[in-house]
C-alpha cells in the first residue's frame, strides 16, 4: 500500500489587486484554467480560485487566489478580504499607463492592512504585473519598473499576457517560491 502520510501540504493565501479591467481575473483564469475570455465581466466584491501545485515528492501547495475586485478600492472591505494573505501580485494596464499610478495605492493599503505573522510583522511578498503586453510593444523601461519596484518594495515585476500566456506561470511560480521561502 502507499504510504502519504508524509506529504506536507502547505495553504497559501494570495491576493489579487489592482484597478478596474487591468486583468485580474484574466490572469487567474489563464493560471488556472488556461482559458482566456475577451468578454469583460467585473468581478463584484471577490471571487476565490485554487490551484493545486506539487513542488516536490513530499510537498505540495494549495494555493488559494483572492480575485479582488477592481472597484473595491473605494470599498472597505479590503481589510477583511486581506487577513491571513502570504503573499500579494499587484497588476496594472500597459495599454492604460495610468492604472500604473494607482498600483502604488492598492500597495500601501496592502502593506497598512496585512502583515505576515512573524516576529517582525514583515510585510507580504508582493509582485508586480505589467499585464496586456500582447496590446503594446516596447513601452516598458525595464530600468525605469526596476527603480519603481524598489522605491515600492515590490519583489519583482513581471510582463504577462492573460491572452496569449506570456509569463503568467512564471509570475505565480515565482511568488509561491517566495512565499516558501519567507516561511
Ligand atoms: P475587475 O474585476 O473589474 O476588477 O477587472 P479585472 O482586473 O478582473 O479585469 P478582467 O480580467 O475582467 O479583464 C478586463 C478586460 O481585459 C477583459 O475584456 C479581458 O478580456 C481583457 N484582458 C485581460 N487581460 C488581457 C491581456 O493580457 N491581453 C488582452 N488583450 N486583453 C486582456
Ligand atoms: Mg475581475
Amino acid at each position: 500500500m502507499e504510504d502519504d502520510s508524509k506529504v506536507v501540504e502547505y495553504l497559501l493565501k494570495v491576493l489579487v489587486v489592482g484597478d478596474l479591467g487591468v486583468g485580474k481575473t484574466s490572469f487567474i483564469q489563464r493560471y488556472v484554467h488556461n482559458m482566456f475570455d475577451r468578454e469583460y465581466k467585473a468581478t463584484i466584491g471577490v471571487d476565490f480560485a485554487y490551484k493545486l501545485i506539487q513542488i516536490s515528492s513530499d510537498k505540495v501547495v494549495r494555493l488559494q487566489l483572492w480575485d479582488i475586485a477592481g472597484q473595491e478600492r473605494y470599498g472597505n472591505m479590503t481589510r477583511v478580504y486581506y487577513k491571513e494573505a502570504l503573499g500579494a501580485i499587484v497588476v496594472f494596464d500597459l495599454s492604460r499607463p495610468n492604472t500604473l499610478d494607482s498600483v502604488k495605492k492598492w500597495k500601501q493599503d496592502i502593506d497598512s492592512k496585512v502583515r505576515l505573522p512573524d516576529a517582525n510583522e514583515s510585510p507580504l511578498p508582493v509582485i508586480l504585473l505589467a499585464n496586456k503586453c500582447d496590446l503594446v510593444k516596447n513601452s516598458i523601461n525595464p530600468t525605469q519598473l526596476d527603480l519603481f519596484c524598489k522605491e515600492n518594495g515590490f519583489v519583482k515585476w513581471f510582463e504577462t499576457s492573460a491572452k496569449d500566456g506570456t509569463h503568467v506561470e512564471d509570475a505565480a511560480n515565482f511568488l509561491v517560491k517566495q512565499i516558501l521561502e519567507t516561511d
